[in-house]
């Protein structure tokens, strides 16, 4: 049996984890032979894939990013991607794909198992906000760089009498700030599903500093004002639709300076987020997720995904990951307003 492996979406720690724990399972327990296809669904598309033996993967457990490649690359933007794909895995007389992916790429695994190919997705982003999982691995990684950012924070803010507004990713789910907030001990946590106040945060600033201590407010890059809009970098979308988000940080810390008259200055964390090496969770999460997906391709069960419940690795169909996304519950939020002002 011939398996592909892909990597799609914003990379994450843990991804090469992935990629070798299928390769070392896929060869040496079931004598597979293992390629690696380059830079998401562009490397099906196009034929684009190499060999990958265990020499290739015994030293990546620890490298961030993918040795795959990655790319937002949509095979349903234009007309033909299935055709092209199936042609490419019959060509290459691969029988089966592990992709790995977030709910773009997930969803078009989906698409794809429906039209016939065969293939066992795998959970990644540092967002969280993929459903029919308890985690997905590159998470821990990003809350842990962002909690050592906050911390940080916290006593240059305090040496300045300044209030630091911490800008972090998460486009429709608010799991980083939610996290990194709680574990950093932020002054206020500002996340897409709840609409906030600039009156409100504004007062929690305020509190804070007649406490003497210095606010840190930690902002999602999709949060926004009631009755406002996302702040976007660019009106420019991706293959999948989506705009870049990102300047809600330095559009609060204007306005909590205007409104507090204390100085303050927004932090972007961007991409360090995303960046590195993985935790040991997520190195373990991502390891038992790949040695998962080598049983289900070995089973047949395809269209599948595995999951995290509990501490058990199971399978859930990809349909019911990628029906819709899995936000904050008003419950979580609520925990961690007990902190605010
Ligand atoms: O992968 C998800 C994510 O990290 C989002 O939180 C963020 O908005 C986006 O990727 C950034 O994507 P890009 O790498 O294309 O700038």
């Amino acid at each position: 049996m011939r398996v592909g492996v892909l990597t799609g979406g914003g990379d994450c720690p843990g991804l090469n984890a992935v990629i070798r724990a299928v390769t070392l399972k896929g060869i040496g327990e079931r004598g597979w032979d293992v390629v690696g296809f380059r830079n998401g669904w562009h490397g099906p598309l196009t034929g684009s894939l190499r060999p990958l033996s265990p020499d290739d993967v015994e030293p990546i457990l620890t490298r961030g990013g993918t040795i795959l490649g990655s790319s937002r690359t949509n095979p349903y933007a234009e007309g033909g991607g299935t055709e092209r794909i199936l042609e490419v895995l019959a060509a290459e007389h691969v029988d089966a794909l592990i992709a790995i992916g977030g709910e773009d790429t997930l969803g078009v695994a989906e698409r794809l198992c429906r039209e016939g190919v065969n293939v066992v997705g795998v959970p990644k982003t540092i967002d969280n906000d993929l459903g029919a999982t308890d985690y997905t691995f590159g998470f821990d990684t990003a809350v842990h760089i962002a909690t050592e950012a906050i911390d940080r924070l916290h006593t240059t803010a305090e040496s300045h009498h300044r209030a630091l507004v911490v800008e972090v990713m998460g486009r429709h789910a608010g799991w980083i700030a939610l996290h990194s907030g709680i574990a950093g001990g932020a002054s206020v946590i500002l996340v897409p599903e709840r609409p906030f106040s600039i009156e409100q945060v504004s007062g929690w600033v305020q509190s804070r500093f007649e406490r003497e201590y210095a606010p840190i407010v930690v902002v999602s890059e999709g949060a926004q004002p009631d009755g406002g809009a996302e702040v976007l970098q660019t009106g420019e979308k991706d293959a999948f639709g989506h705009v870049r988000l990102g300047g809600v940080g330095q559009w609060l810390a204007d306005e909590l300076a205007r409104r507090t008259g204390k100085e303050s200055r927004a932090v972007v964390l961007g991409h360090t987020q995303r960046g590195g090496t993985p935790t040991a969770y997520d190195r373990v999460l991502a390891t038992r997720f790949g040695l998962h997906a080598v049983d289900a391709v070995a089973d047949g069960d395809f269209g599948t995904m595995t999951a995290l419940r509990g501490t058990d690795i199971v399978r859930v169909p990809l349909a019911e990951a990628t029906a819709e996304l899995k936000t904050v519950p008003a419950e979580r939020y609520a925990e961690a307003e007990v902190f605010f002002g």
